[in-house]
């Protein structure tokens, strides 16, 4: 059973992916990543973004969200740096990151047997015989208010800052030519503003249940 989680920044994607994983006991793709890691790598190897040096990468290995290797570099420490939030949505614009990225994770999928893959286009582009489609949305200042809170010890940034930020990328991945974040037709759609990640989780659970006794699954 495949299920894509979707959605701006600050809905909650990871966490609730991380706990409906351990519940159904299957492994995750976190997609944000792949692209932060090859923003990491151009940015510490000092490299342009050409379509050669994408073509290049053969292995982006992720050993759990804080180590990850780039043909064979590692650019963990980098990764959740505001150059790469912003440099990772810049690069994921082009066809050639977008197929790399798309092209590896597919590889590291290929003998799951269930998955959850969470990011901006896995329902939509990347797996899209997904057997269920959730779509994450929230408030804009509630998603700036949860990345404030996670952010202000690591930073010093306001409240507004972080909020500009997240509108900036907002409008970055929904306007992009390719593959921009939209929410798929057949989405299982969740408002998470006034709600708990365990309430999410719940929610998705449920909904597996309905499409089992539907035997949709
Ligand atoms: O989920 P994240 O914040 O780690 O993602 C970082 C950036 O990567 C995001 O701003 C856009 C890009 N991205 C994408 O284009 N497609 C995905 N499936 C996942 C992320």
């Amino acid at each position: 059973m495949i299920i894509t989680i979707d959605g701006p920044a600050g809905t909650g994607k990871s966490t609730v992916s991380r706990l409906l994983a351990e519940r159904l006991n299957y492994p995750v793709i976190y997609s944000g990543l792949y692209y932060r890691a090859i923003a990491a790598y151009l940015l510490q190897k000092e490299l342009l973004i050409k379509a050669e040096i994408i073509k290049e990468i053969t292995s982006v290995e992720i050993i759990n969200d804080k180590e990850v290797k780039v043909n064979g570099i590692d650019v963990s420490f980098q990764l959740r740096r505001p150059e790469i939030d912003r440099m990772s949505s810049n690069i994921s614009q082009f066809l050639v990151v977008r197929e790399k990225v798309s092209e590896l994770i597919k590889k590291k999928v290929e003998n799951y047997n269930g998955l959850v893959a969470e990011g901006r286009d896995m329902g939509s582009t990347v797996f899209k015989e997904a057997d269920l489609k959730v779509y994450l949305d929230a408030s804009l200042p509630e998603r700036a208010r949860r990345r404030y809170l996670e952010d202000v010890s690591k930073r010093n940034i306001s409240y507004d800052e972080v909020l500009a930020e997240i509108q900036r990328r907002d409008e970055e991945d929904s306007r992009r030519k390719i593959s921009p974040l939209t929410i798929p037709p057949d989405a299982f759609y969740i408002d998470t503003t006034e709600m708990e990640a365990n309430q999410v989780v719940k929610a998705i659970i449920n909904k597996i249940a309905q499409l089992k006794v539907r035997n949709v699954l």
